[in-house]
């Protein structure tokens, strides 16, 4: 999946992401990141870690983490919101490296000792074996006991929510979004409206749904045999009231090579 492309995946389209930023990107949810980094014990990494933030976005997790005295590397291939961490890194007086590049070819070889990709950033390829991809990468860029952690919504959370269209209100700005599952569970389609002032738009996008189970045999092809699983950032278990999927996969402290 490249910019070459002739009919450029929703999550290369610039629009899509700079549509939808006020929802995304709020700073509601920059605060919950901060929180998150501050009080969860998911992410208690040790002093000066290098910490990749794989699909950074503008930055929500990556200042709190580079404020946290970590050693932060922010990637993404959106420059636009690369900018933005750039700018929320300087007004917080914090330095992150940031690099513009693809979550399908990064890998640094044994470079990080912990990588994050959060807000459901993950199954975001149209090939299976692509998703993979992205953990083998994570599994490469990783030194040994490193480990990795993905959050996204999980199928088992999904599939208990009854609701598939919501509609949520925040300073003035609408949004609807109307959830499709599609493929016999395998994916979901969010489509959503906005409107912001004279301002409507609307955009949608698909990604892979997996259940733990799927998710601990795509990290174990990737090389990950110690994987656990959370339902929530407190480190609360992946069971019927989980709000969240978070898999933890570390990387063997042994591992020769990738
Ligand atoms: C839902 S946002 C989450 C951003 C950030 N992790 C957060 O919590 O705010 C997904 C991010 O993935 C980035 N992204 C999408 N496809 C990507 C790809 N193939 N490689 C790297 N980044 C990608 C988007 O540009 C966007 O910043």
């Amino acid at each position: 999946m490249t910019a070459e492309h002739d009919n450029p995946a929703w999550f290369e389209d610039e629009r899509f992401w700079n549509d939808f930023f006020p929802h995304l990107f709020s700073e509601e949810r920059a605060a919950e990141a901060a929180r998150i980094v501050a009080q969860s014990p998911l992410f208690r990494f040790p002093p000066g870690a290098r910490v990749l933030d794989l699909c950074c976005g503008p930055g929500l997790f990556t200042v709190p983490l580079a404020r946290n005295g970590h050693a932060v590397t922010g990637v993404d291939r959106s420059g636009r919101l690369l900018k933005h961490a750039s700018s929320a890194c300087h007004e917080a007086g914090v330095g992150a490296q940031l690099v513009e590049a693809d979550m399908l070819d990064f890998a640094e070889h044994g470079a990080f000792d912990v990588i994050v990709n959060m807000f459901t950033s993950f199954g975001y390829f149209d090939r299976h074996e692509d998703n993979v991809q992205v953990l083998h990468n994570a599994h490469a860029s990783l030194a040994p006991g490193g480990s990795l952690l993905i959050d996204v919504v999980g199928k088992e959370v999904l599939a208990r929510l009854d609701e598939r269209v919501s509609l949520s209100e925040q300073d003035g700005k609408v949004l609807i979004q109307r959830d499709t599952i599609l493929d016999d569970w395998t994916r979901l389609r969010s489509d959503w409206f906005s409107i912001d002032g004279s301002a409507a738009a609307r955009g949608s996008m698909t990604i892979y749904l997996y259940s733990a189970a799927e998710l601990r045999d795509m990290l174990g092809t990737a090389g990950f045999d110690d994987v656990r699983f959370f339902g929530g950032y407190l480190g609360t278990p992946y069971d019927h009231r989980a709000e969240r999927l978070i898999a933890v996969a570390t990387k063997d402290v042994d591992v020769r090579g990738d």
